[in-house]
């Protein structure tokens, strides 16, 4: 199994259910389409990924590496918007990467 095979295990949290989720590298652009795709989330996503939009908010805890970083336009978004909370993310800057392995992910209400 190459690496970009590996799977990828974290966790979802959507309306205080509990779900485990499973993936690989490239299953998805990112994040933010993966959650949009499994948990049939209609307004998730407006912007299509390019940060402008933050209807892609999550909770991410547990993350690791490179992802930790916030970068493009994510900072600005989320600053504008008054978030400040390190683990405030906007999934569509989160990539299905080693990074999210063992993360806990809650999908915010907005
Ligand atoms: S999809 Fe718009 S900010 Fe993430």
């Amino acid at each position: 199994m190459n690496s970009n095979q590996a799977p990828i295990r974290f966790t979802v949290i959507e309306n205080d259910t509990i779900h485990q989720v499973s993936t690989h590298h490239g299953a998805y652009p990112n994040l933010m389409f993966l959650l949009k795709e499994e948990f049939l989330l209609e307004s998730f996503g407006e912007c299509g990924g390019v940060g402008r939009c933050a209807t892609c908010l999550v909770t991410a805890k547990v993350i690791t590496g490179d992802s930790l970083i916030k970068e493009r336009n994510e900072p600005t978004t989320l600053e504008r918007l008054g978030y400040i909370d390190e683990s405030t993310r906007l999934s569509c800057q989160l990539y299905l990467t080693k990074d999210l392995n063992n993360a806990e992910i809650t999908i915010l209400e907005i």
